[in-house]
Parts: C-alpha cells; sequence; structure tokens
C-alpha cells in the first residue's frame, strides 16, 4: 500500500514537471484525484485493509493526498505566471508606432466630374436641377424641333417603354438631357440659367458608346442672350475643367433645337493646339490641334414657342455633352474603351 501510493505521488510529480498548459494539469487532477481517479480508488480500498491497519494507511493516504494537491496548485501559479510574462511580450502594444489607416473608399469617376461640372456652372450662376430620366417624347423630342418620323432622331437610337401613350406620346429613357430645357421653359420662370446632369440610355454598345451614360445639358435663358455668352461660357468652362490655356472653338452644324448650332472643340492638351507633337509629327491624340466635346447653339424659336415663350422678347443658348467623355478628355489617358469606367475594376478605378 504504501509503495503504491509514493508511486502515485511519483507518477503525479513527473506529470506535472512535463505538463506545459492548464489543460494539462486539470488532466492530472481528474486522472489522479478525481472521482475516478487512481487516488481516489485506493482511499475506496481501504475498506479491504485490516481494521488495525487502516488508521496509518488512511493517514498517508491523505498525507500523499494533500501533497499531490499542493504540487497541483504550485504548479497551477507558475503557469499562471509564465502566461502573465509571455502576454507582456506577445501582446505588447507600442504606443509610437504609426497608426494604420482603415481601407477608405471614393467616389467613382463619373460621380467625381459630375460634381467638378456642378461646381464649375455653380460659380456662374447655374443651378443644377432634376427631371426624370424616364421621360415622355414631347419633351425628348417634339418640343425639341424633332417632329415623329423626322430622321434626326434615329440618331437618338431611343428605347421606348413599354407603357400606354399619352397627349405627349409615347414614354422613352431620356435619350439625351435636353428635355431638361423642355422642363424647365415649361416652368415659364425667366430668366434661366440651369445645368441638367443625368443618366441618358442609347441603344448602342461598342467601344466609344454605352447604353447608360450621363450628360450635362446647359441652358442660359434672359434677354439678349448672344453667341458670344455663349462663346464666354464654353471658354470659361474649357480652361476651368480642362486647364488655363486650353481654349474652344464654335464648328457650325446643325440641331434641331438650337439655331444656329455648333459642335464644340477644345484645343488639345498635348500638342497644345498645334496638331504636332513634339517629335514634329502628327499629334496622335487630337490629329489636327483639337478634340470634339459635344454640342451647342441658340435655342431655336420653335423650342421657345412650344414652351409658350415669347422668341421675340427671349432669347437663349444651350449646350450639352458627355459627362464621362469630359473624364475620359481631362484624365490624359488614352482610354480605348469608354465601358472601362463601367467594370468595377479596382485596378483601374483606385487610379482616380
Ligand atoms: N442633345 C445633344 C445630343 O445628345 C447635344 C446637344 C447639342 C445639346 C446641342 C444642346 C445643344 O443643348 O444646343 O447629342
Amino acid at each position: 500500500m504504501e509503495d503504491a501510493l509514493n508511486g502515485l505521488k511519483l507518477a503525479v510529480d513527473s506529470a506535472l514537471e512535463s505538463a506545459k498548459t492548464d489543460m494539462e494539469v486539470e488532466a492530472i487532477e481528474i486522472k489522479y484525484l478525481g472521482r475516478k481517479g487512481e487516488l481516489t480508488a485506493m482511499l475506496k480500498n481501504l475498506t479491504n485493509v485490516p481494521a488495525a491497519d487502516r488508521p496509518v494507511y488512511g493517514a498517508m493516504a491523505n498525507g500523499i493526498k494533500r501533497q499531490m494537491e499542493t504540487a497541483i496548485s504550485a504548479k497551477r501559479r507558475i503557469l499562471s505566471v509564465v502566461k502573465m510574462a509571455n502576454l507582456a511580450d506577445t501582446e505588447r502594444v507600442d504606443v509610437t508606432e504609426p497608426g494604420e489607416r482603415p481601407p477608405e473608399g471614393h467616389l467613382h469617376v463619373t460621380t467625381q466630374a459630375i460634381n467638378e461640372l456642378t461646381t464649375i456652372f455653380e460659380k456662374i450662376g447655374f443651378t443644377r436641377t432634376r427631371y426624370p430620366e424616364v421621360d415622355w417624347d414631347w419633351y425628348a423630342f417634339e418640343a425639341l424641333n424633332m417632329p415623329a418620323d423626322h430622321p434626326a432622331r434615329d440618331e437618338w437610337e431611343t428605347f421606348f417603354m413599354d407603357a400606354p401613350g399619352s397627349k405627349k406620346g409615347r414614354m422613352v429613357l431620356t435619350p439625351h438631357t435636353s428635355n431638361g430645357q423642355i422642363h424647365e421653359l415649361e416652368k415659364g420662370d425667366l430668366p434661366i440659367r440651369m445645368i441638367n446632369i443625368a443618366k441618358c440610355y442609347r441603344r448602342q454598345i461598342d467601344a466609344t458608346h454605352i447604353p447608360m451614360f450621363h450628360q450635362i445639358e446647359g441652358l442660359y435663358v434672359d434677354r439678349n442672350v448672344s453667341i458670344t455668352h455663349l462663346r464666354g461660357v464654353l471658354d470659361y468652362f474649357a480652361k476651368a475643367f480642362f486647364g488655363p490655356d486650353r481654349v474652344t472653338r464654335l464648328r457650325p452644324f446643325h440641331f434641331r433645337f438650337t439655331e444656329p448650332s455648333f459642335e464644340i472643340d477644345i484645343s488639345c492638351g498635348v500638342c497644345g493646339g498645334t496638331g504636332i507633337n513634339t517629335e514634329r509629327q502628327k499629334c496622335r491624340v487630337c490629329k489636327r490641334g483639337w478634340v470634339e466635346l459635344g454640342g451647342a447653339g441658340m435655342v431655336h424659336p420653335n423650342v421657345f414657342k412650344a414652351c409658350n415663350v415669347d422668341p421675340k422678347k427671349w432669347s437663349g443658348l444651350a449646350f450639352g455633352w458627355g459627362v464621362e467623355r469630359t473624364f475620359m478628355m481631362k484624365s490624359g489617358l488614352q482610354i480605348d474603351d469608354i465601358r472601362t469606367l463601367y467594370k468595377n475594376d479596382l485596378r483601374f478605378l483606385k487610379q482616380f
């Protein structure tokens, strides 16, 4: 009995010696001192010992039990001290270390361009307005002097809604932002200085067209508005958006809702409007010194009439162009496919 008890004590000591975690210590405690533990079993066996010997062996077994308990709690203390020491080492915080910035997103390039366009025009008194992007034919075409069946409509590649028509014609997804001109004129609250930046939809998809894109439209109506004002507004815009050394050029063109009408060109930012690059060759970006921005002109009298505005009293200028296009022109990037902007490839978008 005595040998067996001492044997158990030695076994516990050596097991504790090699234990490295609280869990291992706990397992040892259960193995020897638990309800079904080895020492507990021996204490139960005391009933088999002759009655005269029991007190001696009982005292001996209890002594061993206490020694084991002491050894176990000593080991627990050691482990906890070691753990705390390691903790200080592994979880040390260096308060002088520079912080780590959480990942931060930014607005999409189109939204950035919209915000910039808005700010630039606000500075010269244009207010950004909003109109439906699903609109009646009247606003998209008819009142803009583009009667039904007019061939000019074909260029707009319109999406028609599968919805009942009305006095104002069929419903369409706005193919351009010029519908804003009619909505604004119809209010009859003159003079007008507005910009309408909105989504446009056309049935086109290739490297330079996407079915959903954005345009900015400008409308300025007052007494005696002239082409000089148009030039002034466009030149101001070109310098504010693209840079102080850029100038604009108006090229005669045809739009149904303006007369006269122009296409707006901007001097090329790469060759400075000369068409010749630094290697004395044709500029690869523009070839002729100019890049195309969009359309503009003086509001057509028929547009005024459709909105009950007297063209003899009022005159106006209007302009419009693509937002994605302006972004691509400004970035100076030779993005050869407009669809790149909407692929949501972060490697591209993060650059701006
Ligand atoms: N709405 C035309 C388009 O989508 C652009 C345009 C041309 C707008 C001339 C205008 C303008 O306001 O005067 O191509």
